[in-house]
């Protein structure tokens, strides 16, 4: 009751906040001419343009399945609605092609429309805002070099307050960075440029910070760990228990570059699609300063606080092609399931048989008791484009009951991460109805 009233309080407040700046702070345009003529002309700024798009990740939202690059249509689902993301080809009618070069920066670093009403944040401008005038405007010539696409996304469907697209305001006073990523000095130019990459264009935060009760993301327990759309997207700090602290440099480029890091699981859901569309095409060295600035991340706890057991002892006793004996005399349901449909793949002994993704051992996906990832994974399979080729797991959403998929997880749980879980029927029934 006391978080209902809070949570009121901060709407109201939000709503004056909100009407106030509407009416005495009209959304101005900014002036970027001098950061226009501070970009080169042509193909360079196209060539830059599409370098930023990627590791923006800006088409993975703007593009729906198998419908035109950047032609928009995808729905967001948010808690009090659908939202659906915007054709931004250079479509005159139905795309941003008659932007301006204000408009654009505007919307990308700010949050509003060509026409001024305000965006909603699931377009990820408050960590855009971060991005320098110039990032902006070669991504926009890129954007205006490709083809356009007739293409005119569904109306936003929001339940009142949420509707109110001037709120945003008020909002965006109290959480939207106000200027462009400001170096720090004490740091070298590598963590800088790592900052930047993941803080702003990368947006890491969106899905990996938890959010607070006005939906934005809470600074005070930045990486924790969140769960966004049935996913949980783990811990990123420097802790060595729940976080990434442990994990070598090496180990964390590789994740991110190849969607696969050893000893420490693979890629799959919102994550695999981050890796395909963007972190794959990062330069090492992009890769190298987002490292660098991860790891000076401070610890955080209260987000995502799975413990990994990377050598739990019934790995210990198991061979790439068997489990310990002990397991197949008394064979669950668990383990009979892993044996038909699992095995070939996975192998017993964590390490992995069909591709060096497949490998089970270390990965948080099978050391939480909760196994929200785990589900999803079953239900939806996985599939990913690497720069060293397509990586693939069928989905078994369809073949399995829910009872079955249970005790799946179950075993999945107890042989690779070691620790007892109580995954029921119930919580597989859950995990299918999340879109
Ligand atoms: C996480 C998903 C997501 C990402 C990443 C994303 N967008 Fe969007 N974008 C959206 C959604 C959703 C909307 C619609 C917001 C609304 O209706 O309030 C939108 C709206 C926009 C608009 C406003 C269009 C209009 O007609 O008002 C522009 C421009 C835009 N995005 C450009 C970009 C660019 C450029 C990038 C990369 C730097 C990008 N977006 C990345 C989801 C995303
Ligand atoms: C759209 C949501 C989303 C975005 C954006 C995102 N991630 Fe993730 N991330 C996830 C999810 C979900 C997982 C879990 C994947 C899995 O279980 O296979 C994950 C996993 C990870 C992991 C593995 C952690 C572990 O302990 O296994 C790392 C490292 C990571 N992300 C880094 C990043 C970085 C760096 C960025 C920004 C460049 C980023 N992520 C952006 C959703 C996201
Ligand atoms: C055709 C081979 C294949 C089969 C069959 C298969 N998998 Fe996979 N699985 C993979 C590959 C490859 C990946 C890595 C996917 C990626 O990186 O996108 C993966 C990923 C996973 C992950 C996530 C790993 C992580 O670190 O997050 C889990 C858990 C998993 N599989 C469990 C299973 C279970 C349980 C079954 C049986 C029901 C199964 N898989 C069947 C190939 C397979």
């Amino acid at each position: 009751m006391r978080r209902v009233l809070r949570y009121l309080l901060a709407l109201v407040a939000l709503a004056v906040i909100g009407a106030a700046a509407f009416f005495f702070w009209p959304a101005s345009l900014p002036d970027v001419s001098a950061a226009r003529a501070r970009v080169p002309q042509g193909e360079a700024s196209i060539r830059r343009g599409e370098y930023i798009a990627r590791a923006a990740d800006c088409e993975a939202c703007h593009t729906l399945g198998n419908g035109a690059r950047y032609a928009g249509g995808l729905p967001f689902h948010l808690p009090f609605g659908t939202i659906y993301a915007s054709n931004i080809t250079p479509d005159k009618e139905t795309g941003i092609g008659q932007w301006s070069d204000a408009e654009f920066v505007r919307a990308v670093r700010q949050g509003v429309s060509r026409d001024g009403h305000n965006l909603y944040p699931a377009f990820p401008y408050t960590a855009y805002a971060l991005m320098s005038d110039e990032d902006v405007l070669a991504l926009k010539d890129y954007i205006f070099s490709l083809p356009p696409a007739r293409s005119v996304a569904p109306a936003a469907d929001l339940s009142f307050p949420f509707n109110q697209r001037y709120l945003m305001r008020g909002w965006n006073l109290l959480f939207k960075p106000s200027g462009p990523y400001q170096p720090d000095p004490q740091r070298s130019p590598e963590w800088n440029r790592g900052a930047y990459l993941v803080e702003g264009l990368g947006h890491c935060g969106e899905c990996h910070t938890p959010r607070n009760q006005l939906f934005a993301r809470d600074e005070g327990r930045k990486f924790a760990g969140a769960l966004t759309a049935g996913w949980m997207a783990y811990n990123l700090t420097s802790d060595r228990e729940v976080g990434i602290g442990a994990w070598s440099d090496q180990q964390i480029a590789d994740y991110l570059s190849k969607g696969h890091a050893e000893g420490r699981g693979s890629a799959s859901g919102s994550m695999a699609e981050a890796v395909e569309y963007s972190l794959r095409f990062l330069t090492s060295d992009d890769i190298h300063a987002m490292v660098t600035y991860l790891r000076t991340v401070p610890p955080q706890r209260g987000g995502a606080d799975i413990t990994v057991n990377t050598d739990p002892p019934s790995l210990r006793a198991s061979t790439a092609f068997s489990p310990p004996p002990e397991q197949t005399a008394d064979a669950t349901l668990g383990l009979t399931l892993f044996q038909g449909a699992c095995a070939s793949c996975h192998g017993w002994n964590g390490e992995g048989l069909q591709h060096s993704h497949a490998a089970l051992r270390g990965s948080q996906t099978v050391n939480d008791p909760a196994a929200t990832n785990l589900l999803q994974v079953l239900i939806h399979g996985s599939h990913m484009e690497t720069n060293d080729g397509s990586v693939f797991m069928p989905a078994f959403g369809r073949a399995y009951s829910d009872p079955e998929l249970a005790a799946l997880a179950n075993y999945v749980i107890g042989h690779f991460g070691g620790k007892p879980s109580k995954v029921t029927p119930a919580d597989v029934a859950k995990a299918r109805n999340i879109d």
